[in-house]
């Protein structure tokens, strides 16, 4: 179906298009009428008439019948207001539509989307809390929209941390044979740690083996893919838990691109772009300069011969444009590396491995922070596990659903701690702009009041609820839409607008704006339980407000599932 905005939004542009052809009608919706439209006064300056003038002509030009009403309000802008029988009309194709208007685009892409990636020598951590979720979300709207996304999972997983590892492994398995246990990642890695800084014979083992890894000494590899592999099944085990698509195929780290790396050089050569500075190989892409105005070096491949994370982040771009023939990539990862992408991209650029056409971004968020403002760490100053977040979010859940005592069943019961806990973490990550740090704070974040994922949860198992105690399964061939009721049309028209909210979240990588149309939407609908009774009321009246619940019902459930966020419903 097409959008009631869509719908709008083409007929104006082709009022426009009669006083300049393109022009801009930057429709919105309105606090003061249905709509807005507000692009006359840009158009007036330019054409340099009155935007009275412009406005009065927008309106004469304008086909709106049988959609809308028109009038120009202040200077020259024009409110818009949907007529009664087209928002009946809208409504019951809403009902009609799997999608609830949102089109599946027309010309689906190739989205690369590179996120999550941890450092496989170590559990996960907060610190990889954002880029997991955002990243997700950003990956299902993709997705939902029409696209073909190929996740990459850019795990830490090559390198020197792996061959002290190794030889950790080698001497536990020696000292009684204990297999390596995932379970404690973090202990394994400190304890290697603790031995390489103390003991000079394990550390010139530990180098030697770094070579052996490097050259690919087949018993060496035999170990690291131990290690990996009990790294990977236990990412995946987090991602499970945590409701994240990722699965062990997408894991493509840097370990996949190690044997690139020498055409990553020599093409670069052959381009003429290698400079040698102090033993290291560098391209110095221009705009990049220091504090002292000095040319900023992109390290190829350091002085000792190893390469660098810009050489696999190089030869990921070529395979990505090249074999997985992205249209578009996203690098979902911390501002901090900023300067590192950019620079990446320039210089794949210059390489000539990175067409126009292809576009390419970094996507990046702020902290996540403790009460104390600063980065969020345990109270003994240690990084917090992401699976002990979630088990605590867990915990509070629960101990916020015995309060309640409500009636549930038993299936219900015991899985909707976990899906409470994840929405709780998901939603006050996803519905903060990225751009900006937040803090970490679960009494607020699991709350069943205010902005918080639970509280959506919670206005979809209320809508759902009504229909149970229906008795009976609801489904009537037609509903006529008098919206007599304001809370009914305020309700009605929140829900016209899922598409261009959905869109406008896409389109600009900010899963927030879709977390704010949905706490609109259940806002909408406190005001309307308020002002109109459903299962009390009768005959017709009774059908349109079912009507309004279900689409209510539909709306919430599949914005929180295209967020990632479950939508149980019983509460
Ligand atoms: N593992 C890296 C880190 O810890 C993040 C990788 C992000 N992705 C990429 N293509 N570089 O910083």
């Amino acid at each position: 179906m097409t959008s009631t905005y869509d719908t709008l939004a083409s007929r104006l542009q082709s009022a426009f298009d009669t006083l300049e052809v393109g022009a801009d009608p930057v429709l919105r919706t309105s606090d003061r009428s249905d709509y807005q439209a507000n692009g006359v006064m840009a158009l007036a300056k330019r054409l340099r008439r009155s935007p009275r003038d412009v406005a009065e002509a927008i309106v004469g030009r304008a086909d709106l019948s049988g959609v809308a009403t028109m009038e120009i309000a202040g200077p020259g802008f024009l409110n818009l207001t949907l007529s009664p029988g087209f928002l009946g009309e809208q409504l019951t194709r809403l009902r009609g539509d799997d999608r609830l208007g949102i089109e599946s685009v027309s010309h689906s892409k190739t989205v690369v989307v590179d996120y999550s990636a941890p450092n496989m020598a170590k559990e996960m951590h907060v610190g990889n809390l954002r880029s997991t979720v955002i990243g997700d979300a950003l990956a299902r709207m993709y997705r939902f929209a029409g696209h073909r996304v190929i996740a990459r999972n850019h795990v830490g997983d090559w390198g020197t941390p792996f061959a002290m590892l190794i030889e950790h492994l080698l001497d536990r398995e020696e000292g009684g044979g204990a297999t390596f246990s995932i379970g404690d990642l973090d202990g394994f890695y400190k304890d290697a740690r603790i031995k390489f800084d103390a003991d000079d014979e394990f550390k010139e083992r530990a180098r030697a083996r770094v070579v052996a890894l490097q050259a690919r000494d087949p018993e060496t590899l035999r170990l690291w893919r131990i290690i990996v592999d009990q790294s990977i099944a236990y990412l995946d085990l987090v991602y499970r838990d945590l409701g994240i698509t990722l699965t062990v195929n997408d894991v493509v780290g840097e370990s996949f691109y190690d044997h690139m790396l020498n055409d990553v050089v020599t093409d670069l050569q052959s381009a003429g772009l290698i400079v040698e500075s102090g033993g290291a190989l560098c391209v110095f892409p221009p705009g990049f300069t220091n504090r002292d105005g000095e040319a900023l070096p992109l390290i190829v491949r350091k002085s000792d011969e190893g390469f660098g994370y810009a050489a696999s982040d190089l030869a990921a771009v070529r395979d990505r444009v090249d074999n997985l023939h992205a249209d578009e990539m996203l690098y979902v990862v911390g501002v901090p590396q900023a300067q590192h992408f950019e620079m990446v991209f320039a210089v794949a650029r210059m390489a000539g491995w990175l067409p126009d056409r292809v576009r390419c971004e970094h996507v990046t968020f702020g902290n996540v922070l403790g009460p104390d403002r600063k980065m969020f760490k345990s109270r003994s100053g240690e990084t917090v596990k992401l699976a002990s977040l979630l088990d605590e979010a867990i915990e509070r859940a629960d101990a916020a659903l015995k309060e309640r005592n409500t009636d549930l069943d038993e299936t219900a019961r015991t899985q909707l701690p976990v899906e409470i806990a994840r929405a709780a973490i998901k939603y006050a990550d996803l519905s903060t702009d990225r751009h900006h740090d937040y803090i970490f704070d679960l009494d607020r974040m699991i709350a069943f009041e205010g902005d918080t994922g639970p509280y959506l949860q919670y206005a979809h198992a209320r809508l759902r609820s009504i229909f149970r105690r229906l008795g009976s399964p609801w489904e009537p061939a037609s509903v006529a839409f008098s919206l007599d009721a304001p809370q009914e049309r305020h309700l009605a028209l929140g829900l016209l607008a899922f598409p261009e909210a959905f869109e406008a979240s896409l389109a600009s990588l900010q899963p927030h704006r879709l977390c704010v149309y949905l706490f609109d939407v259940a806002q909408r609908l406190t005001a309307f339980y308020d002002a109109c009774p459903v299962l009390t009321s009768v005959g017709a009246l009774r059908e349109q407000r079912l009507a309004l619940c279900d689409l209510a019902a539909r709306t919430l459930s599949s914005g929180l599932s295209v967020l990632g966020i479950d939508a149980p419903e019983q509460m």
